[in-house]
């Protein structure tokens, strides 16, 4: 079983749009069983609150299923759970890092090799979607 925490700042929209879109993926080629997927935060900032309703809206644009949830922050005990904590951006990275007090099993990467952009701040989620969709199709590609 692999499992995989997808990473960003608020968990509010890119990690869990990440999270979902990568269960609906390996669902789509019979691999549920083979991976445990969840999706933390970096900041306190939005902990507690459900996905943001642009990111649901996009979801369901996209025929993604999703369930409520609550962001949660990224904690150091998380480090051991996962395999693959997969960031949003650089700042992610390091954020993750001090959170984890350091990373000696290399676990902390990013999903693309390049920043994805805050929606939040954007307002753009069909590009956040599009790269979401292409760093997890490449990231899965290693599986199959
Ligand atoms: P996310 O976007 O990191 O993709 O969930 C954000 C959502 C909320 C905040 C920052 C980023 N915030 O500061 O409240």
């Amino acid at each position: 079983m692999y499992k995989i925490c997808f990473v960003c700042l608020g968990n509010i929209c890119r990690s869990p749009m990440a999270e979902f879109i990568c269960k609906e993926m390996v669902r789509k080629k019979k691999k549920s069983h083979e991976f445990y997927i969840v999706s933390r935060g970096t900041s306190y900032e939005e902990e507690g609150n459900d996905v943001y309703p642009s990111a649901k809206r996009k979801l369901r644009e996209e025929g993604i299923p999703f369930d409520e949830r609550s962001a949660t922050r990224l904690e150091k005990e998380d480090y051991e759970q996962y395999d693959y904590f997969l960031c949003m951006e650089e700042r992610n990275v390091s954020n993750a890092i001090r959170i984890f007090e350091g990373d000696p099993k290399n676990k902390v990467i990013t999903l693309l090799d390049r920043d994805i952009a805050d929606p939040w701040y954007t307002g753009d989620f069909d590009i956040t979607y599009q790269e979401l969709q292409e760093g997890i199709q490449l990231f899965l590609s290693q599986f199959d």
